[in-house]
């Protein structure tokens, strides 16, 4: 056949060939159809980068090698382990759906995308990813790196923070996926995919020559693939004035609540947060009646040892925190309006702790 009758490769096949030669193969979730692992670290990967992500999925999994004994563990041992992490939500979502594979699954993850979804912190993307990894269900991945690489090979400009657009972008995809040998092809195509964008199709200066899909890229033609994914609306950002109590007792121990179940840091261990100083210094500066000035009971702020740390901004993903912090020296315990307790250095390192909160503590006491 000459060259220019020659049909061309399907995508889907010129990247599952070059997933072969060229992917990646040594990632501790890949090698594996356990469905407990891989979904344990795309829960990881959703908004971490693998390097980081490798030693907290040993971690995890010398702590619960099943399913079954994350399901059965207690919550603060999931935040202590996942501490550093960020992004807490995906542990308070990834303890509940080990609790349902269990009350719901009878401990067995189930096999099909569809109902993987119905699953706590399981998105389209995920539930995608595991059913295609272990599975081999002809289903389309898009997370930020595939949409990355589908919208350049296509030249897909049309605005995906507008839903209908993104709904066609992920129709395309499924256009795309494999049409055959697919117990082989799915989990490969879908690594590929991941691959091509972690480490050929960056955000900026994309290494095109390196690319398998170079010759069909539409974007690359067009002259400028760094244009593309397009998205517009950008998430608008806050930023809070956080009022931080570092109360220490006597013997050093600092005092720490469980944040509530929703809100900053929910259900991981704080210092209290206060909305302003005031507020703060109410807890260990009562105010002082006239008749009370005299009295041998009358508590004023005279004995306290209080120092004001320099401030510091911690930025969230769609809000900065500014943080001022108020260092004390207490007798008794602070009258904060949530539970707390003193905890001693040895006790507070393994806790769940907000990672600027972690810092404060080594660095501040
Ligand atoms: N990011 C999300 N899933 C991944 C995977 N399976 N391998 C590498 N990076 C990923």
């Amino acid at each position: 056949m000459s060259k220019a009758l020659k049909e061309a490769r399907p995508f889907a096949e010129t990247m599952v060939a070059w997933q072969k030669l060229h992917g990646r193969h040594h990632l501790p979730w890949q090698n594996t159809q356990d469905p407990y692992r891989v979904w344990l670290s795309e829960i990881m990967l959703q908004q971490t980068q693998v390097s980081t992500v490798l030693a907290y999925y040993e971690k995890f999994l010398q702590h619960f090698p099943t399913v079954a004994d994350l399901a059965a563990a207690p919550q603060d041992k999931v935040m202590g382990l996942w501490s550093g992490l960020g992004y807490y939500s995906r542990a308070r979502n990834l303890h509940q759906c080990a609790k349902d594979v269990v009350s719901r699954f009878g401990g067995k993850f189930p096999s099909t995308a569809a109902e993987l979804i119905t699953l706590p912190g399981i998105g389209r993307s995920t539930a995608a990813a595991v059913a295609s990894f272990c599975f081999s269900e002809r289903v389309a991945i898009m997370d930020g790196n595939v949409k990355r690489v589908l919208t350049r090979v296509w030249a897909f400009d049309a605005d995906l923070s507008v839903s209908q657009n993104e709904k066609a972008l992920w129709q395309m995809a499924e256009k795309a996926l494999p049409t055959r040998q697919l117990k082989t092809a799915m989990p490969r195509y879908s690594q590929a995919l991941m691959d091509l964008g972690a480490t050929i199709c960056l955000p900026r200066k994309p290494n095109c020559q390196a690319c398998p899909v170079k010759p069909e890229c539409q974007a690359l033609a067009q002259g400028e693939p760094e244009k593309f994914p397009v998205k517009t609306r950008k998430v608008k950002r806050s930023s809070e004035v956080l009022w931080l109590l570092l109360a220490q007792n006597s013997k050093g121990e600092v005092w720490l609540e469980k944040r509530p179940s929703a809100g900053i840091w929910a259900s991981l261990y704080s210092l209290p947060i206060f909305e302003s100083e005031a507020a703060l210094r109410a807890v260990f500066e009562f105010p002082i009646k006239p008749d009370q000035v005299q009295g041998k009971n009358a508590q004023t702020p005279i004995d306290l040892e209080v120092s004001v740390l320099p401030a510091f901004k911690h930025v969230l993903t769609h809000k900065d925190l500014h943080c001022h912090v108020v260092k004390v020296k207490l007798k008794q315990k602070p009258k904060t309006p949530q539970a707390g307790a003193w905890w001693s250095e040895n006790n507070w390192k393994e806790l769940g702790l907000p990672t600027p909160i972690r810092h404060l503590l080594s660095n501040s006491l």
